[in-house]
């Protein structure tokens, strides 16, 4: 695991699409694991100034979500494929065909984990995977406790992210689902290359779980630590434990 202490956003966006820049002169069809949250959003908008500039792009690339909440009709805008298009979809030149999500409206949701699962697969796999993680140390909705085998499944969010995400749903923490479909820990540990990013001194705890506590599903973003290639970017907030 890399850690990197960065002195802004912005240097961690620089950063982050230097290493999306350099995989897909590499593999123009690459396939980017991409993540709601904050903590990305320096990478989308510096890779979005990138690829405006003709120095990087995604034509011909596939992307996967990691998570997605269950029930939030199509149109809500903190649906996270909703999210995913304002944030990233179109800032850059993917084609939105391309990008992939759980599907939280369908039907049958554990038919639709195991669809996502196959469809991952078929892409042959995430290259490239964007990483936040949550004040509890989960890595997309894989909360406290889950399985450090787990493949993508259909969870109940922990009352402590529901009250984390509410500053979306108008600071009431009863507009957020109780329910979400999430990528396992073990299909984020297929990725080929793991690109964490943290900032700000409520994540300082998570990170130095992550980094430096026992491998343990209590912090489960510390099965990173299993990993072979692993780039953490942290401001000096979130590094201030370790
Ligand atoms: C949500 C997402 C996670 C994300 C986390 C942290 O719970 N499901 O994927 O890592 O929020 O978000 P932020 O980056 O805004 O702190």
């Amino acid at each position: 695991m890399e850690v990197i202490i960065v002195g802004s956003a912005a240097e961690a966006g620089r950063i982050g699409a230097d290493a999306i820049q350099a995989l897909y002169d590499r593999k123009p069809e690459a396939v980017l694991g991409i993540a709601t949250g904050s903590s990305p959003l320096a990478v989308y908008d510096e890779l979005g100034r990138r690829v405006r500039d003709g120095k990087v792009s995604l034509k011909e690339a596939q992307a996967f979500m990691l998570d997605e909440y269950v029930g939030l009709r199509a149109d809500h805008p903190e649906r996270y494929r909703n999210v995913i298009q304002r944030v990233f979809v179109d800032q850059v030149d993917i084609n939105p065909a391309n990008v992939h999500g759980p599907d939280g409206l369908a039907e049958d949701l554990a038919a639709a984990c195991e669809d996502y699962e196959r469809a991952i697969a078929d892409a042959g796999g995430v290259d490239l995977q964007l990483l936040g993680i949550g004040t509890d140390g989960h890595i997309a909705f894989n909360e406290p406790g889950s399985s450090l085998a787990s493949r993508t499944r259909i969870k109940t969010l922990t009352a402590q992210t529901r009250e984390d995400n509410a500053r979306f749903f108008d600071d009431d923490v009863e507009l957020v689902p109780r329910h979400c479909l999430t990528q396992g820990i073990a299909t984020i540990m297929s990725a080929r290359h793991l690109v964490l990013l943290a900032s700000g001194r409520s994540k300082a705890e998570a990170v130095h779980q992550m980094a430096e506590g026992p491998i343990s599903a209590m912090w489960p973003a510390t099965a990173l630590q299993l990993h072979p290639h692993v780039t953490v970017l942290v401001d000096h907030g979130a590094a201030s434990r370790l």
